[in-house]
């Protein structure tokens, strides 16, 4: 009995013994491939990667795309030594220049701080998030006391360009359809860092952030820049007195973001995409749950709430699905709000409805009657 007992016992302690030395084996050889890996991409520093990958980051299979690192004069040559007229914008990174790098057009946004292997490890994880109504993060460069993003660029710029009247030029004519199927562009990107594991929150989602391609393709911008911001910042992220109307009064008062304070940004989003109007202007109004509800409303009844080029181009019932859908992204508490999934469906549904409706029975006269009812006093 006894002897039997020690085979045994001798049988498993061996086995158990072997386990050991395959997986002290296994062990060595992932963290000989992680250090090179980490090497080719520029980063001597594995701890910051993991860091930034705790909680396994998106799909490993990125492979060749990953973030390449540029060199300050390849940058300096793309920009015309960051030339006044290659600056097409501020962002919350610091000026945007457009550059051309091997006949490709790219935006560099610069941000002054010193080198810190977080930054790369942080634009690693950025780049390898890539998605159809995203803006791709291409690669990087920290030299002479800056930190460089660079980016595709899109050519047809900003929504804010489209819906607002800058003064410097006549904002395009966007018609209902294509403002949905924007908006369904924007919430698909948004969409999609929220399915990351883990979720991937914008925090700082609002029109400026989306942009558009050549055909009218949303692409939304910065996704995880205020992340990338805080992370290299030590003094922590500046807080912008600048007061902003995306985003969720909740995020002030709970001191943190979840996936429902870009809800309530792309709130704000279909709203100007309904009004056409920075709603800056009615900052006092988006701040309080009962009042926005109230001010709908009552520009509802004295027709100054749609946009006025919007007219005969969209029916009643998908207006008032949108304005339904807007209220509810910007309800209060935000755990009531409807997630990005949600809203994307309610999109899509609103979309199709539409394009049924304005499709099947043609252009024009029905069109212009329903619209109309939305301004019977003009
Ligand atoms: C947008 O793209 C179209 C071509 O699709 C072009 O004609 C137009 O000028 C562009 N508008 C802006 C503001 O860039
Ligand atoms: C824009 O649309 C045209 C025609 O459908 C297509 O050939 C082109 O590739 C599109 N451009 C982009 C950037 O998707
Ligand atoms: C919004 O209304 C709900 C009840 O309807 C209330 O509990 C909440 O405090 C309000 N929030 C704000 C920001 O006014």
């Amino acid at each position: 009995m006894s002897t039997i007992a020690i085979i045994i016992g001798g049988a498993v302690g061996a086995l158990v013994f072997i386990a050991v030395i395959i997986g002290f084996i296994w062990l060595y050889k992932s963290c000989k491939n992680f250090s090179r890996r980490n090497s080719d991409t520029g980063s001597s520093d594995p701890s910051a990667l993991m860091e930034w990958n705790k909680g396994a980051g998106p799909s490993s299979s990125a492979g060749p795309q990953g973030a390449r690192q540029f060199r300050l004069e390849e940058l300096e040559q793309a920009t015309k030594q960051f030339a006044d007229s290659n600056l097409i914008g501020f962002g919350s990174f610091g000026p945007v220049y457009k550059g051309w790098i091997h006949d490709n057009v790219v935006a560099i946004k610069r941000h002054s701080g010193l080198p810190r292997e977080v930054f790369v490890a942080g634009v690693i994880y950025l780049s390898e998030i890539r998605h159809r109504n995203l803006v791709t993060l291409l690669g990087y460069c920290q030299e002479s006391g800056s930190h460089m993003l660079v980016y595709e660029c899109i050519p047809n710029g900003s929504m804010c360009n489209h819906l607002y009247d800058t003064g410097r030029e006549a904002p395009t004519r966007l018609e209902f359809k294509q403002r949905l199927s924007i908006a369904l562009g924007a919430a698909r990107g948004l969409c999609h860092l929220h399915s990351l594991k883990p979720p991937l929150i914008h925090k700082n989602f609002k029109t400026a952030n989306v942009l558009v391609d050549e055909n009218f393709t949303a692409k939304v911008a910065d996704a995880g820049i205020v992340m990338l911001l805080e992370k290299i910042e030590e003094a922590g992220p500046s807080h912008s007195s600048n007061i902003n109307v995306f985003r969720d009064p909740e995020v002030e008062a709970l001191g943190s973001f979840t996936e429902m304070s870009d809800v309530y940004g792309f709130g704000v989003f279909l709203l100007e995409l309904i009004t056409g109007r920075e709603e800056a202007v009615h900052i006092d109004y988006l701040r309080s749950n009962e009042s926005l509800i109230q001010m709908v409303q009552s520009r509802l009844n004295s027709n100054e709430f749609v946009d006025r080029r919007l007219v005969g181009s969209f029916t009643m019932d998908g207006i008032k699905d949108l304005i339904k859908l807007t209220l509810k992204c910007m309800c209060f508490p935000g755990k009531r709000r409807p997630n990005m999934n949600m809203v994307l469906v309610e999109l899509e549904r609103i979309h199709e409805k539409e394009m049924e409706l304005t499709t099947v029975r043609g252009e024009g006269t029905s069109k212009i009657t329903l619209g109309s009812e939305l301004f019977a006093s003009k």
